[in-house]
């Protein structure tokens, strides 16, 4: 004959425990949405064409979440259409904007894009969070 408690499962033995596998698994989650780009925002139809061409053109270098550095390329959430106009169809910055990385020439040019500029407006400027 023995007290001892009967040995059960980890899960069954302590709900705090599970309770704290859910809230890691919500937390990643959150963190994965948060690397995709703001999933989440209710884009505007025109912001939407500019992130099918974002997210399959400019995350080469780009980071898929506009408001984070990439590999290659900075951030470039909120960057207006004249930015854009500039640097994505020119290769070059509107007078007096002071670049992210200066003296970097990374960055090809995409000439075919230049009717699409509303559209990339549209989405990074969407998509921008507000800086902390
Ligand atoms: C081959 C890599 C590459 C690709 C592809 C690319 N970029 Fe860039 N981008 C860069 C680099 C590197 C810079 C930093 C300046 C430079 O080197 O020309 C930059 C700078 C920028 C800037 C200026 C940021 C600032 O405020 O100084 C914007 C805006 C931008 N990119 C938008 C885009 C968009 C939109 C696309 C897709 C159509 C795109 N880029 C595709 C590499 C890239």
């Amino acid at each position: 004959m023995s007290n001892r408690p009967t040995p059960t499962s980890p899960f069954a033995a302590s709900p705090t425990r599970l309770a704290a596998v859910l809230g890691l698994a919500a937390l990643l989650c959150a963190g994965v949405l948060a690397c995709s780009g703001g999933d989440t925002a209710e884009l505007s139809p025109l912001a939407q064409e500019g992130k099918d061409i974002y997210q399959s053109v400019c995350i080469a270098c780009h980071n898929g979440n506009p408001n984070l550095d990439g590999s290659v390329g900075p951030a470039n959430a909120g960057a207006s259409e004249e930015l854009l106009l500039a640097i994505v169809v020119r290769g070059e910055y509107p007078e007096g904007y002071e670049p992210k990385r200066p003296g970097s020439n990374a960055m090809p040019v995409f000439p075919y894009l230049e009717p699409k500029i509303p559209a990339l407006a549209a989405y990074l400027s969407e998509v921008q969070e507000p800086t902390p």
